[in-house]
C-alpha cells in the first residue's frame, strides 16, 4: 500500500506492527517495568494547549533553524536507536539517507547494526555518532577514532545507560543475552515474510561497530557476554571531560533529566544537552521529559543548548517542545515505526509528516518562523 495514505506516525506504526516480527516491534515499542514514565512522556505533550490566532500574516512561513550550529530543514534530529537494522535490513543506512536528504541530522547508535563505515558509505552529510561508554577504554578510542575519520560532525555521549533499566517485554520475548532462538521466533518471523526476504538479502544482521572491532567479540555468543560486562557503572563527570578532550568536535550530552545534572552538564563545556529519560526505558518512575524541560532551560538555558527527546509524535509536538525552550528536538519511535512501514521512503513519510503538522500549527498559532517560537504561543492557564 501507497505511504501516502499514512497521515499520522500512528499510521505508520500500526503498519510497522503487520511488517516486523513481533520481538522487534515490541523492542521498539516498550518502556522500562510498568512503562509509566514512557505512557508520560506522550501524555504529557497533550496536556499543553496552544493558543489560536486570527488575521496575522501567515505568508512565507520557515521552518529552518540550526542545532549546534549546523543548518537543519527543521529542528528535528533523528535519535539513536539500537538494533534498527532488524526493523528493517539495513536500517541505519536507509534512515540516514532518508535524514540526509529532507536535510536533518542522523544519530548513528553504538549498538546499531550497520557500522560506522557502512552508513559513511552511502552519505555525504556528516552524521552524528552516539557514544557508550564502555569499560574497554582501547575500544571507546577506537569507535571515537572511527567516527572522526567518518567525517562524522558531533558525538552524542548517553548518559542514562550506565546500567540498562528492566524491560519486561524484551525478556519475556526473549531478546536477552545470548538471544534465544525458539519456535516461537521461527513463527514470528515465518509471518513477516517481506521483513524476512529482505534480511536475506543482506549480510548485516549483527552490531556492526563491535564484532571484529572490540577484542576477543567474533560471533553472536562471545558479544552477548561481551555486552553484558562492558556498560561502564563507574562512569563519572572526568569520563565526560576525557571523552571531550579525545573527540575534540562538537559534544551532546545525552540523558538530563535533573536540573543539578544540567548545571554540571553546562559546566563541561559541551554543546548542547538532550533532556532526555531514553524514551522511558531506563528509570520508570521518572517524569516525562517535556514537564522537565522548563525547569532545566531555568537552570542552564543561558549556558548551554536545550535539545529534548521523548514522546514527540507529531510536530505540534515539536512546537510545544520549541515554546518551552528547546532548541532542537529528536524523534526515536517515530523514526522506526517509518523505517518498519516502508524502510527508506517510510523514515521520509515520517518526516514529511511531522513537518506538516509542524507548519500548519505553527501557522494556525500565528506564527511564521519557527526561530522565533516562544512561551507566548502557549495557553498556560
Ligand atoms: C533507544 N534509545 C537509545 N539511546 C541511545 O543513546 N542509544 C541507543 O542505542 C538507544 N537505543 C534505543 C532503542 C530503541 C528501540 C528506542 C525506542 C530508543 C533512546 C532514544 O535515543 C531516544 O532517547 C528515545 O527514543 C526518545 O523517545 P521517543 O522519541 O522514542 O519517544
Amino acid at each position: 500500500r501507497s505511504l501516502s495514505t499514512a497521515l499520522t506516525i500512528a499510521d505508520l506504526k500500526a503498519r510497522a506492527r503487520r511488517r516486523v516480527p513481533k520481538m522487534f516491534f515490541d523492542y521498539a515499542d516498550s518502556g522500562a517495568w510498568t512503562e509509566g514514565t514512557y505512557r508520560a512522556n506522550e501524555a504529557d505533550f497533550a496536556a499543553i494547549k496552544l493558543r489560536q490566532r486570527v488575521l496575522v500574516d501567515m505568508t512565507g512561513r520557515s521552518l529552518q533553524s540550526e542545532m549546534i550550529g549546523e543548518r537543519v530543514a527543521m529542528p528535528v534530529a533523528i535519535a539513536p536507536t539500537g538494533m534498527t537494522g532488524m526493523q528493517h535490513a539495513d536500517g541505519e543506512m536507509l534512515g540516514a539517507r532518508a535524514a540526509e536528504a529532507f536535510g536533518v541530522p542522523f544519530t548513528l547508535s553504538t549498538m546499531s547494526i550497520c557500522s560506522i563505515e557502512d552508513v559513511a558509505s552511502v552519505t555525504k552529510r556528516p552524521f552524528w555518532f552516539q557514544l557508550y561508554v564502555m569499560r574497554d577504554r582501547d575500544f571507546v578510542r577506537n569507535l571515537i577514532g572511527r567516527a572522526k575519520a567518518a567525517g562524522c560532525s558531533a558525538l552524542v555521549l548517553t548518559l542514562d545507560l550506565q546500567i540498562l533499566g528492566q524491560r519486561h517485554k524484551d525478556l519475556r520475548n526473549g531478546l536477552s543475552a545470548p538471544p534465544k532462538w525458539t519456535p516461537k521466533h521461527a513463527w514470528q518471523v515465518a509471518t513477516r515474510p517481506l521483513w524476512a526476504m529482505e534480511m536475506l538479502g543482506t549480510k548485516r544482521r549483527s552490531f556492526g561497530n563491535i564484532v571484529g572491532h572490540a577484542k576477543n567479540v567474533s560471533d553472536l555468543s562471545s558479544l552477548s557476554s561481551w555486552t553484558a560486562e562492558q556498560f561502564d557503572p563507574k562512569l563519572s563527570w572526568d569520563d565526560v571531560a576525557w571523552i571531550k578532550r579525545e573527540w575534540g568536535g562538537k559534544l551532546i550530552l545525552k540523558g538530563i533529566l535533573d536540573s543539578e545534572d544540567a548545571r554540571a552538564a553546562a559546566d563541561t563545556g559541551a554543546d548542547a544537552i538532550i533532556v532526555s529519560n531514553h524514551g522511558g526505558r531506563q528509570l520508570d518512575g521518572a517524569r516525562s521529559s517535556i514537564s522537565m524541560l522548563p525547569r532545566i532551560v531555568d537552570a542552564v538555558g543561558d549556558r548551554i543548548e536545550v535539545h529534548l527527546d521523548g514522546g514527540i509524535r507529531s510536530g505540534q509536538d515539536v512546537l510545544k517542545a520549541l515554546a518551552l525552550g528547546a532548541k532542537g528536538t529528536y524523534i526515536g519511535r517515530p523514526f522506526l515505526y517509518g523505517l518498519g512501514a516502508g524502510g527508506q521512503d517510510g523514515v521520509t513519510r515520517a518526516l514529511e509528516i511531522i513537518r506538516t503538522e509542524l507548519d500548519v500549527t505553527m501557522a494556525l498559532c500565528g506564527r511564521r518562523d519557527v526561530r522565533d517560537i516562544d512561551r507566548s504561543i502557549l495557553d498556560e492557564g
